[in-house]
């Protein structure tokens, strides 16, 4: 057994989808979130950049020696995981790649499986090649979507958010011509546009929610390592914004389902 923290981080809202899960999962557990909202959107970076991002994120996870620290960005996970996993030996990091692969490659029937995320995403071709080990015959229809994330970010995730569905409707396009019956959501931020994706695409397109594939993948892996904790108790849940933590407080409430207004701290992670 072992009490230290989960940390998780994201370029902003979106890696709120893998605390969701984790919640649900492993709901004894202490969380720390970071969310890069000072620097958000990571997806249209370059990879030098990205890399000076993620390794400050991941600098400040470690102050709080956790067990486990998990890439909950597409982004991130897709250009700087070997490197991150490189540096930090000490502490297990998981990117969300590997285990939303794996779902995909299992659940498709016809091997034609859809991916989206951020231009930087979508330029690595990290999802296509994990499928493919998988799934050698896979045809794919990748698609970066780079205005869903500041739409997400802006909280327009709803129903009456015609912008949103009509962005919706232009970018999965290709996917519904290519007769995908599963997609990749590979970035953390679209899974909070599920409804709209899925009102768009129909019930038989199995949709991936990356933040709990690695959840799952998480939950296996400390199991494995008898490394879950022994509370008994509802585990702490402590957030972290670069930018307005009031700001970060009322989106984050409305994506968790739960007021978190008290428990999120702004911080300087250009000190990392
Ligand atoms: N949510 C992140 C991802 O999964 C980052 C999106 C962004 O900041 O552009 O790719």
């Amino acid at each position: 057994m072992d009490r230290r923290d989960i940390c998780v981080f994201d370029s902003g809202m979106g890696g709120l989808t893998c605390i969701r899960q984790l919640t649900e999962l492993l709901p004894n557990e202490t969380l720390r979130y970071f969310g890069d909202t000072g620097r958000v959107p990571y997806g249209n970076r370059s990879a030098e950049i990205l890399l000076q991002y993620a390794r400050q994120d991941v600098a400040f996870l470690k102050t709080f020696s956790p067990k486990a620290i998990v890439i909950a960005c597409g982004t991130v996970s897709t250009t700087c995981l070997d490197l991150l996993r490189a540096e930090n030996k000490g502490v297990p990091v998981l990117g969300v790649v590997g285990p939303a692969s794996e779902k995909a490659a299992k659940v498709s029937k016809n091997g034609r499986i859809g991916v989206v995320g951020t231009r930087a995403t979508i330029r690595t071709g990290a999802y296509e090649k994990a499928i493919r080990r998988l799934r050698p015959e896979a045809v794919f229809e990748s698609k970066h979507c780079p205005l869903l994330v500041p739409l997400v970010e802006d909280g327009r995730v709803t129903e009456k958010d015609t912008v949103t569905k009509l962005m919706i409707r232009e970018y999965f396009a290709p996917m519904k011509r290519a007769e995908v019956d599963t997609i990749v959501l590979g970035c953390t931020h679209y899974p909070l546009l599920t409804e709209l994706i899925r009102e768009e695409m129909g019930p038989d397109v199995t949709l991936i929610d990356t933040g709990r594939e690695v959840a799952l993948a998480l939950k296996q892996l400390l199991e494995q390592k008898d490394a879950l904790t022994d509370s008994a108790e509802e585990g702490n849940r402590y957030y972290y914004a670069s930018d307005s933590a009031t700001d970060f407080a009322s989106l984050a409430s409305v994506f968790l389902g739960c007021n978190i207004e008290g428990s999120v701290e702004r911080i300087d992670i250009g000190k990392y």
